[in-house]
């Protein structure tokens, strides 16, 4: 083991032997190292003013990504590279392109949003060549502005690519010499810090994991800590001991097996949208709509199953999909259909000791219809207040088969909607058996009302998807979605 958190801080070797396990990188940067660019403004992953670029290997190449530091834990930094919007000013004092292109299109008023703004866009610039107006939004989604209306930002995210010169860019250019670094920190070693009795692991292989878990099965697992982070920062809790799985390169795989996906646990929501975006569009919708862009870079497909929340965006897709969970504890390995994982309320079928390794996701028959809306109060960077998704198949006389109906937010867990379904079998996709399932849906939920939404809105708005999902099948020119109609208000 090692005992010692290593990691570049622009140019320079930061090593730590001693540190609070779940200590933040925004408080070490902020309170520690004075680094103060980087803002606080939620400390809940909500608002990008703390928002920095960390560069991590990736199949040999170094991959650069936005997070917030607000939510990160600094020892999950292990082998990466560090920037802040500190680094990004030449030594020659010149402005960095996208510092200049925001002075010079008037990106910032207050100012303090701006560090982030500039992170989120300096990381889209060191990935993306011309991207269009619709990806820069997609970009700073999970960036929130108060004054300049967001106009200003994009004109300078357009301006940065109509004068920037990525090739000759000086992080593009140190970059292989940044490679060689990392490479000579990945010694392949479990990191292991203590602070007082608590305790912290990064194991590197998935053996190192479930050893430590066999001594540690209580052990609170870190993946991007999207949700493990909220407990930290608003549920004020402090685990004893931390596992982080970011190290774990054998869960970060996708592999096509003929008639599914494997998709590993720790394959975070940029990659996980690619991949399902190939079965489906709605599922990259639903992707493009997951958190913001700092979100799906740290998230991964397996937190999101694990966390068990009534209202995660992948688990009534993935349940209506028919996905299968495959679980390890040890060398013992098990697999289970995903709507037998979540038994209540944040009870979830999980042995102390054992970690959601993938999820085998099939693809869609060709005869199949599938259908997916998140209902959220904002439309990007917001948790649903209810998710459906669809999967309907028929036979050859149009007698539907199998029907998959799975909601998020309607119940304590994602669940599907068993009377619904019963009230479709055997029938035709038409007003009459669509308005047979709506009329069903209270046997199966009896929704909560909460800050989202309303305990009626809810049962309204999940029989109302059914009728969305109705008249997208028989009347495919009605516009039925608010990208659509934005679109179109757009073009006059
Ligand atoms: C600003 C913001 C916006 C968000 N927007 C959305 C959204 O639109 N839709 C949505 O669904 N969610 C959203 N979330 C919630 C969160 O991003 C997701 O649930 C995310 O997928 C969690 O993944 P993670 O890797 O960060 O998990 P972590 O926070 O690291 O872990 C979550 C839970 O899963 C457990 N865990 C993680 N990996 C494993 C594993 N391999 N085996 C066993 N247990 C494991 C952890 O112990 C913990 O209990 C948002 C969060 C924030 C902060
Ligand atoms: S401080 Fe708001 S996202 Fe980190
Ligand atoms: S410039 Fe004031 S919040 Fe963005």
């Amino acid at each position: 083991m090692r005992e010692r958190l290593r990691f570049y801080f622009g140019e320079e070797l930061i090593e730590i032997a001693s540190c609070d396990p779940t200590l933040t990188l925004l408080d070490w940067l902020r309170l520690e190292r004075r680094r103060t660019g980087s803002k606080e403004g939620c400390a809940e992953g909500d608002c990008g003013a703390c928002t920095v670029v960390i560069g991590r290997l990736d199949g040999g190449r170094l991959r650069y990504e936005a997070i917030n530091a607000c939510i990160r834990f600094l020892l999950t930094l292990d082998g990466c590279h560090l920037l802040t919007v500190e680094h990004l000013k030449g030594t020659d004092g010149r402005l960095h392109p996208v510092q200049q292109a925001m002075v010079d299109c008037h990106g910032s008023q207050c100012g303090f949003c701006t560090p982030g703004f500039v992170m989120s866009l300096f990381a889209l610039w060191l990935n993306e060549d011309r991207p269009s107006v619709a990806r820069i939004e997609d970009a700073l989604a999970g960036n929130l502005c108060r004054c300049t209306g967001y106009e200003p930002i994009i004109q300078a995210a357009q301006r940065l690519y109509e004068r920037g010169d990525r090739a000759n860019d000086r992080f593009a250019l140190a970059s292989p010499a940044m490679v060689k670094r990392l490479d000579a920190l990945a010694d392949g070693e479990t990191l292991a810090l203590a602070d007082g009795s608590r305790r912290f692991f990064a194991p590197a292989s998935v053996e190192a994991l479930a050893d430590l878990l066999s001594v540690y099965p209580e052990a609170v697992l870190v993946a991007g800590a999207t949700d493990v982070g909220l407990w930290i920062t608003k549920g004020m809790q402090q685990p004893a001991t931390v596992i982080y799985l970011g190290r774990l390169d054998e869960l970060r795989t996708i592999s096509d097996q003929g008639g599914h996906l494997r998709i590993g646990a720790m394959v975070n929501h940029i990659d996980t949208r690619k991949a399902l975006a190939e079965l489906s569009p709605q599922l990259d919708e639903l992707m493009r709509r997951f958190g913001g862009e700092q979100v799906r870079n740290a998230g991964t497909i397996g937190g999101n199953i694990a966390n068990g929340s009534p209202i995660g965006d992948l688990p009534p897709a993935l349940i209506a999909l028919g996905a299968t969970l495959v679980l390890r504890h040890g060398d013992e390995g098990r697999e289970l259909p995903l709507e037998n994982f979540f038994l209540d309320y944040r009870k979830q079928d999980r042995q102390p000791g054992e970690f959601v390794e993938a999820v085998l996701v099939p693809k869609l028959p060709e005869d199949a219809l599938f259908h997916i809306s998140k209902i959220s109060k904002r439309f990007d960077e917001d948790i649903s207040a209810v998710c459906g998704a669809f999967l309907l198949r028929w036979d050859a006389g149009g007698i539907i088969t199998e029907a998959r109906l799975a909601y998020g937010g309607m119940a304590g867990i994602p669940k599907r909607a068993a009377a619904a379904e019963a009230a479709l079998l055997g029938q035709e996709w038409n007003g009459t058996s669509v308005a047979a399932a709506i009329a069903a849906l209270p046997q199966d939920f009896t929704p909560l009302t909460d800050m989202r939404a309303s305990a009626g809105y809810r049962l309204k708005v999940a029989g109302n998807l059914l009728r969305r999902f109705l008249i997208e099948t028989s009347e495919p020119e009605t516009e039925t979605r608010v990208a659509g109609l934005l679109a179109e208000a757009a073009h006059g």
